[in-house]
């Protein structure tokens, strides 16, 4: 098992009812900033709740923060932090407005332009330079709020780049598992196939000697795929709801990944084809993720060949498990409502093997994955594949 630091200092609040707990976790007369999306909150009752909970704080709000936020939104919100001198930042959303508040946290007090804190990928570590934050989870499938990460799109330049760093730990995370219910099922099973992508990304390497994270990591991959078409189909079922909620923020919550090397280069690819398309993030995942177990076979093929003993109960040679284990893999993301191939997402798909491996080559991204050999060459045979 390699060495590793767990530090995680979230207050991980969860369960029914739990949003009235706010009056609590946040102090008498602070000048919160209350952070949200395109109006959901409005409409399903999340934000009554919130400001039911918050009669004894001055609140100043801003929304409008877009699915998958935009730099040029957020720095509008760093100019009412900074104008209206808050101290402490609510986010009430998906990932996406946890995301944008993590950037507008660290942009406030940044010496320099913000906009490096994304292009130079700034480690922010100083917690006496951000504005303290906490949420209220409104959609399960980042992670977001249990880890310190962050991914934000420069509109102007169509690039999305993922940040982040210990001082952008939420102080408190709300998880309601109830708040599914509002969700349309588009949103519910991306909400699947972005945990369950996330969890591959850290599980689905080459095998090592880290026996716990293993079979955490298939739990996590086990319960998504049981009770993953259920909850799509009835979300008001708490049983459900509950246990789909924790296993998003299981897959990225840092404890998966201790220990243990990772890939994320699914992610670092999918990522453009939102910058390019606006294709949903975990939609992007589906579309990528087999085609990169294939064209990565040989480094991958022991791994997939235990992913598919363990979580599918395949049986075989290697070589024909670990093959079975990506068709398995592509009908799961099929039954969850994804159209795996990138033509059947966009039209405009003929160029974005080369446009991609191109930016990758300009940004230097020269050597992703576990072993260091996802090449620029080997990410345009990728995303060549998943046309
Ligand atoms: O904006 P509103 O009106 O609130 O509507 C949102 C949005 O349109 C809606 N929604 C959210 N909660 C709802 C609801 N609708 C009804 N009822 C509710 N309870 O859902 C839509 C999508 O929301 P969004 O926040 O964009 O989705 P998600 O949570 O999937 O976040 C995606 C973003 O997170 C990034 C992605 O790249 C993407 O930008 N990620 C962040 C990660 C992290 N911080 O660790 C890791 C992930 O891999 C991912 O990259
Ligand atoms: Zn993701």
């Amino acid at each position: 098992m390699n060495n590793f630091e767990l530090y995680n200092p979230v207050n991980y609040v969860f369960g029914k009812g739990q949003i009235e707990k706010l009056t609590h976790l946040i102090a008498p007369n602070t000048k919160v900033l209350l952070t949200y999306g395109g109006g959901s909150i409005f409409k399903n009752g999340i934000y009554n709740q919130v400001k039911q909970a918050l009669s004894h704080v001055q609140i100043i709000e801003f929304g409008g923060i877009e699915a998958n936020p935009h730099y040029e939104t957020l720095m509008k919100a760093v100019e009412v932090v900074q104008k209206e001198n808050i101290q402490f930042i609510l986010a009430v959303g998906g990932g996406s407005v946890i995301d944008g508040t993590k950037f507008i946290s660290a942009a406030v007090h940044f010496e320099g332009d913000p906009v490096e804190i994304l292009q130079k990928r700034i480690l922010i570590t100083d917690t006496t330079k951000v504005i303290p934050f906490g949420t209220v989870l409104t959609l399960p499938a980042t992670g977001s709020e249990m880890n310190s990460g962050s991914v934000v799109t420069i509109a102007a330049t169509q690039e999305k780049l993922s940040f982040g760093g210990s001082a952008l730990f939420p102080k408190f995370s709300i998880v309601d598992p109830t708040v599914i219910e509002s969700l349309p099922q588009k949103q519910l099973q991306n909400g699947v196939v972005d945990a369950f992508t996330h969890v591959m990304e850290q599980y689905l390497t080459y095998t090592h000697d880290a026996l716990l994270q293993d079979r955490i990591a298939e739990s996590i991959l086990q319960t998504l795929i049981d009770i993953g078409p259920s909850v799509v189909e009835k979300p008001t079922d708490y049983k459900l709801a509950s246990n789909f909620v924790w296993c998003c923020t299981m897959a990225l919550n840092g404890l998966i990944q201790k220990g243990v090397p990772s890939d994320w280069a699914t992610h670092m690819i999918g990522h453009e084809l939102t910058a390019l398309y606006n294709i949903d993030h975990a939609r992007t995942l589906a579309i990528i993720g087999p085609n990169l177990y294939k064209v990565m076979f040989d480094t991958k093929k022991d791994k997939l060949a235990q992913y598919g003993r363990r979580v599918w109960n395949l049986s075989g040679n290697t070589e024909d498990v670990a093959e079975e284990a990506i068709e398995k893999t592509i009908n799961f993301f099929h039954h969850m409502g994804m159209k795996t191939k990138l033509s059947e997402n966009t039209d405009e798909y003929q160029n974005t093997a080369e446009f991609i491996a191109n930016r990758f080559q300009e940004r230097g991204w020269l050597a992703l994955g576990e072993k260091q050999n996802i090449t620029p060459d080997k990410v345009r045979e990728i995303v060549e594949l998943s046309y």
